[in-house]
């Protein structure tokens, strides 16, 4: 008794020789004596008024009054949490009988051994304690799983159910409970394709089921399962499964995916009329402003057969020369004809010529790729132009080349420079740039890749689109 706090006893005797003897022995041994009642109405009337004082009663069998000792336990067990010990005259096996009808008790026979007194009323009051902590341990746990938002079921290791916290009696109410948790739950849940999940468990020690369909009585919803075995010494002894309704995360994840969808779409219908203008744009200047510029010129040549001094006149003529050039530059920058009117193979090849003036390009094919829809011939070669504006603006590469390539139904366009690699912008912030996100997009949007691995010995970007050639 010494590190442990003293047991609360009350004592129910009516020979006042023997009430006394009980309670200095108990007091000696350490036991706090509440009080002692000569009968058992007494003892009750106490209880009514002081319900959480005493742990344990020492019950006389024999009381005088109204209620004997096995009647005045019986109403101190319905009302109330007390562990009691019945102290007998008699050996008699009726009145054995007759107390231990509910609740096995522990009896001590008169005239009681001192020692084993105390030994019953310490074992007494510490299988109450224990007893007392087991319940509210069940109750904080069942309180706890109670508030949770997941059902969470245990059943034994053949699948019969053991508890179920609050969630799960609203998905399952009693009359539409599985006899088999968590063969239902699995069977029912995945199409009739059968998993093993004891094999599973066994192997991993649990299971989880993503994003599958709960059937209740009355609705479908979505949930992810955990299923773990609840093991002992390497033994399964059951089964704990927790249900997780993910509707609302679904619901977020679908409203996600419709704005990413929505987003794309914007995107794509934003380059291919940032493509359709630049067609048009690119037109008008190389067609009105070439014709206007082509007869500006023809008009020159003719002032100068006219007149004699023709200094002025071949000013203006190399002016008009000079915007000429600028005007088919300015038009092909935007849009360059050969994109409309060539293949593929003929646009990335005038491409690196272009590039050519400022730095070597040399450009590959090993597969003839012809007849590519016009929208991704586009986006192929304007991903090929910013990769070359980023090698002459970043690289201070000295080589560049581009390949193209077909292969198991997959185009693939690698642009490589031998430059000084992407730097990291050592915590500086960061500049707001399109072209790298432009090209990722341009890839996306043909269900393509883009991928930048970059060195101190240079660059390399691909991109590949899953393609099947049509012979149209
Ligand atoms: N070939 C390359 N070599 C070295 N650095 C590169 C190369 N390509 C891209 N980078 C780095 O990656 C960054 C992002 O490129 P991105 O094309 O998105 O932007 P930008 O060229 O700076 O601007 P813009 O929006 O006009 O294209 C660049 O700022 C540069 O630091
Ligand atoms: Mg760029």
């Amino acid at each position: 008794m010494s590190e442990e706090r003293p047991g609360k006893i009350i004592i129910v005797e009516d020979e006042p020789f023997q009430a006394r003897f009980l309670t200095l022995t108990l007091k000696k041994a350490g036991f706090e004596i509440i009080d002692v009642f000569d009968n058992g109405k007494a003892n009750l009337d106490y209880l009514k008024n002081n319900p959480h004082d005493a742990e344990l009663i020492l019950m006389d069998i024999m009381l005088k009054g109204a209620l004997d000792g096995i009647e005045t336990a019986e109403a101190v067990k319905t009302n109330h949490d007390i562990q009691v010990i019945f102290l007998s005259g008699l050996t008699d096996d009726d009145v054995i009988d007759r107390a231990n009808v509910s609740t096995p008790h522990t009896f001590l026979f008169k005239p009681v051994d001192p020692r084993q007194l105390v030994t019953s009323v310490l074992m007494g009051v510490r299988s109450h304690r224990l007893s007392k902590d087991l319940r509210e341990s069940r109750t904080w746990f069942s309180r706890t799983l109670d508030n949770i938002q997941s059902a969470i079921i245990t059943t034994d290791r053949v699948g019969n159910i053991i508890f179920r916290n609050k969630k799960a009696l609203e998905y399952f109410p009693d009359f539409g409970l599985p006899q088999n948790m968590v063969e239902e739950l699995l069977v029912s849940n995945r199409e009739g394709q059968k998993i093993n999940y004891r094999e599973v468990i066994k192997l991993k020690g649990s299971l989880n089921l993503e994003s599958v369909i709960l059937q209740l009585p009355d609705r479908n919803i979505p949930v992810d399962i955990l299923l773990a075995s609840i093991t002992r010494n390497e033994r399964i002894l059951g089964y704990v499964i927790d249900i997780i309704d993910i509707s609302e995360k679904k619901a977020q994840q679908d409203a996600i995916q419709k704005y990413q969808i929505q987003l794309q779409e914007f995107s794509d219908n934003l380059r291919n009329i940032q493509e359709r203008e630049r067609i048009k744009i690119a037109r008008e200047i190389h067609d009105e402003l070439g014709q206007y510029l082509a007869r500006l010129k023809i008009d020159i040549s003719r002032l100068k057969l006219d007149i004699e001094d023709n200094t002025r006149l071949n000013d203006l003529e190399s002016i008009a020369d000079t915007l000429v050039k600028r005007v088919r530059k300015v038009s092909s920058d935007l849009r360059p004809k050969i994109l409309d009117d060539g293949t593929i193979l003929e646009a990335l090849d005038w491409l690196s010529k272009e590039f050519s003036q400022s730095l070597p390009v040399s450009f590959f094919c090993t597969e003839e790729v012809l007849h590519l829809p016009q929208e991704l011939k586009t986006d192929i070669f304007r991903i090929a132009q910013e990769s070359l504006s980023n090698i002459l603006k970043h690289a201070r590469a000295t080589l560049a080349t581009i390949e193209l390539s077909l292969d198991d139904n997959t185009i693939e366009l690698v642009i490589r420079d031998n430059g000084i690699g992407v730097k990291k912008n050592n915590g500086q912030k960061k500049k707001k740039t399109m072209g790298v996100m432009g090209m990722k997009e341009r890839a996306r949007r043909w269900k393509g890749q883009l991928n930048i691995v970059s060195s101190d010995n240079g660059t390399t970007v691909t991109a590949s689109f899953p393609f099947q050639e049509t012979d149209n």
